[in-house]
């Protein structure tokens, strides 16, 4: 005897290949939705590079762990810029002394802050357009000449700008020439560098002599174009992120020969990073 409902046979037989038929369709369009991803992700840009922070402009210039450090404050000492100054940085990057010399030479001074990378020159003004330091001037300046106007500066100030100083002798001597030429009479020119061999792992420098010049030749040249030094240090940083240390950096200062003390000030100075 039949138990089941009139044409349930008929709707087993009909229902299971619907089934089957639907299953097929979806594994197609799995498939072609998978294909469809894959090519996507082919074409797709490279994931966007997002800077470290220590890559990014606003913590170069409000950063800590510099201003913990013996060397900076030693920086500014030996430019000695006061109230009204007129101070020039070279090779500025972001402005890390830029607008600690801001606040130094007060509203009648003013500081001059040249760079190659006009991003760093935007930056610079930006960041004091936007801190109404009406004293900050960020300019751009051909690679090879710090263009700076003769006989305007109080004190001039190059930081950790290491390609002035890896290339051979008369390309150093015609920028110390022109750095001399840029300062007041009694004026001081500040050079500081934490470790020459920094350049070999930036990749702009690569060409250059990552050797860098002693310090002793920087003063000899110095010498050359009519400055005489204040004060010549050799700088050891202990720093993790400074891989290849076989170069110590140097902090020297110099000043208009006819100013210049007959011996300088020479120390040894050491420290140790330590980050924020
Ligand atoms: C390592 S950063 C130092 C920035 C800043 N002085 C500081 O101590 O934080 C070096 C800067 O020097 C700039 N620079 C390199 N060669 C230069 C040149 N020939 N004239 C002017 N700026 C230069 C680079 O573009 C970069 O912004």
């Amino acid at each position: 005897m039949a138990t089941g409902r009139p044409g349930s046979a008929l709707l087993a037989i009909t229902t299971k290949p619907r089934r089957a038929i639907l299953r097929l369709a979806l594994l197609v369009l799995a498939g072609l939705l998978g294909a469809l991803a894959v090519g996507a992700l082919r074409r797709a840009p490279p994931a966007r590079h997002r800077p470290a922070k220590w890559e990014r402009p606003w913590a170069r210039v409000r950063n800590p762990a510099r201003d913990r450090l013996e060397a900076t404050r030693e920086v500014l000492a030996l430019l000695d810029a006061r109230p009204g100054a007129s101070v020039a940085d070279v090779g500025a990057g972001a402005g890390y002394f830029t607008f600690k010399l801001a606040a130094v030479v007060g509203p009648a001074g003013r500081v001059t802050a040249v760079d190659i990378d006009p991003e760093m020159v935007a930056f610079v003004a930006r960041f004091a357009r936007s801190h109404g330091l009406n004293n900050v001037e960020a300019r751009v300046v051909p690679e090879g000449s710090p263009g700076l106007d003769a006989g305007r500066y109080d004190a001039v100030l190059l930081s950790e700008v290491y390609n002035f100083w890896q290339g051979e002798e008369p390309a150093a001597r015609r920028t110390l020439r022109a750095l001399a030429a840029s300062l007041k009479p009694g004026g001081r020119l500040v050079l500081f560098q934490t470790d020459v061999a920094t350049c070999a792992w930036h990749e702009r420098w690569r060409e250059h002599n990552c050797e860098g010049m002693e310090p002793s030749q920087l003063v000899g040249l110095a010498r050359e174009v009519g400055l005489g030094p204040l004060a010549v240090r050799r700088y050891d940083l202990n720093d993790p992120h400074h891989q290849d240390r076989t170069r110590p950096g140097f902090l020297l200062a110099f000043t208009t020969a006819d100013r210049a003390p007959t011996t300088p000030e020479t120390r040894p100075l050491r420290e140790t990073y330590a980050p924020w």
